[in-house]
């Protein structure tokens, strides 16, 4: 595991959301309540991009097919509607990775699990 820096704590003010590149992963960072979580930025229904959806306290809504993620736990809230869900041959939205992400004087680091 490698703690990789991504942004300035300043960077990520509460209630707003950041997408960031980390040893080519895309992670979403949030802070909620004062406290960053980070999970996965690519949405597992087909790839939308979570940082340009919106946050709604602790949850982010893809901009694609409105798949709902907790940024806290990476677990889908809300699956994508039945048209969208055709597009994947019913395949729904799954559970998203989660990292740890740490404060480190001005820097936001995030642990990136190595690649085999
Ligand atoms: S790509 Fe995110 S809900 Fe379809």
């Amino acid at each position: 595991m490698a703690l990789v820096t991504v942004a300035k704590k300043d960077d990520i003010v509460n209630g707003k959301m950041i997408g960031v590149e980390a040893e080519g992963r895309k992670i979403l960072i949030a802070r909620v309540g004062g406290t960053l979580h980070a999970i996965d930025a690519v949405c597992s229904h087909m790839g939308g991009e979570l940082p340009k959806g919106r946050l709604d306290s602790d949850v982010v809504v893809c901009p694609r097919h409105g798949s709902q993620f907790d940024v806290k736990t990476g677990k889908v809230v809300k699956q994508p509607g039945f048209a969208a869900k055709a597009l994947t041959m019913g395949r729904g939205a799954t559970d998203l990775a989660v990292f740890k992400v740490v404060e480190d004087g001005d820097d936001v680091k995030v642990e990136i699990p190595q690649k085999d």
